[in-house]
């Protein structure tokens, strides 16, 4: 039942909220602020590495993922798409964990990257929606991501709830660890929290210019997505959601490889689509929207108040979110870039729930 939404993406877009919620409190102990038991289940503190492995958006949370656990937890992470993962012969210790993330669980190449790794010695930690799915039962430990059924081929709650969860495990794992202490675990906690209600904000705050500016980018033909740090990941989701349900050809670029190639494409009929958080990062990709901005190249700008306040340079659009903490931020910023493709969708009439040549799950390899 899509309620009062035109299509089941629409629906499952402003579920966040609220299933986000549902969530963290499966991992969170927001009595006390701090990660709960239901975190641990895997022993990240004996652990000498993490290998991670998923395909299409679930890898692009596993990305993220790779950033918070090397950060929070101090743990060396190993990350390839699992059809990659599977034939890479890496050589892995059962002193090392393993986490598959998989929104049905049936996905054939992140189930093989699994018994790779468990024929390995590995232990096996699932990042899964469906609790009952092949990749939950084969593993020692299930972290559910409590989305409820997600019926669009194009995934957007589950990212969201699996970017939540992998940040709680990674807290988890910084306190188990030792490199994060109670009084950081306590105020990463505190934003985790705040999550929630920031995002109904940011949903109710953004839709109008997300519609209007998909009527300019309906008109494209090619779209380019940078973005440093956690923002990278969340530039080739960006560019995956608009190609998946616009068929509008688009690309992700972590914001410093602008000068290595994709830089020769940059004229006015192309827009680049830049997000930078008014974070550590922003000033070295502000300085890659300058050699946008030189040649002529058209910006969407997703930033937050802060961000807009600091950049001078002109832009076709400005998404000025409000300003929340590095911990949640991609979580957050995730909202525009699902919107901006699911209007773009809607307006250029394509089957939105099912775009063409996709499958919801890929149980072939
Ligand atoms: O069920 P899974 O999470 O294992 O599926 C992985 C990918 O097939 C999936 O994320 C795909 O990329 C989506 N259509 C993205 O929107």
């Amino acid at each position: 039942d899509k309620g009062n939404h035109r299509h089941f993406m629409e629906k499952e877009i402003y579920e966040q909220p609220e299933v986000i919620s549902h969530a963290l409190s499966h991992y969170v102990d927001f009595a006390e602020n701090t990660i709960g038991a239901n975190a641990a289940a895997i022993d990240f503190k004996a652990a000498t590495g993490l290998a991670i492995s998923a395909c299409g958006t679930a890898y692009l949370a596993g990305l993220v993922g790779k950033y918070w656990f090397e950060r929070y937890a101090r743990l060396p992470v190993e990350i390839d798409v699992a059809s990659e993962f599977r034939y890479r012969e890496m050589p892995l210790s059962p002193s090392q964990a393993a986490l598959f993330i998989s929104q049905s669980g049936e996905t054939a190449d992140t189930l093989a990257s699994l018994r790779y790794c468990r024929d390995n010695g590995l232990k096996i930690g699932a990042v899964v929606n469906v609790r009952e799915s092949t990749i939950a039962r084969e593993s020692d430990a299930v972290f559910p991501i409590m989305a409820g059924p997600e019926i669009g081929v194009a995934s957007t709650k589950a990212f969201t709830c699996q970017l939540a969860v992998l940040a709680a495990l990674a807290i988890g794992a910084g306190k188990a660890r030792g490199t994060v202490s109670a009084d950081e675990e306590r105020a990463l906690v505190r934003h985790l929290a705040e999550m929630p209600r920031i995002m109904s904000r940011v949903l109710n705050l953004i839709q109008p210019q997300m519609e209007s500016l998909s009527r300019e980018l309906s008109k494209c033909k090619d779209v380019l997505y940078l973005g440093r740090g956690t923002s990278f990941p969340l530039a080739m989701e960006g560019a995956l959601k608009l190609k998946e349900i616009s068929y509008i050809h688009a690309e992700g670029y972590a914001a410093g490889e602008l000068k290595h190639g994709p830089i020769a494409l940059i004229d006015e009929n192309m827009p680049v689509i830049v997000i930078a958080p008014y974070d550590r990062f922003f000033e070295k990709t502000v300085s890659n929207m300058q050699e946008v901005a030189a040649r002529g190249g058209r910006i969407i700008f997703i930033t937050d108040e802060a961000g807009a306040a600091a950049s001078k340079l002109p832009t076709t659009a400005t998404i000025a979110l409000p300003v929340v903490d590095e911990i949640i931020a991609p979580m957050i910023f995730s909202l525009p870039i699902q919107l901006l493709a699911y209007h773009t969708a809607v307006f250029m009439g394509t089957d939105v729930d099912q775009p063409r040549n996709l499958a919801k799950s890929v149980t072939v390899e």
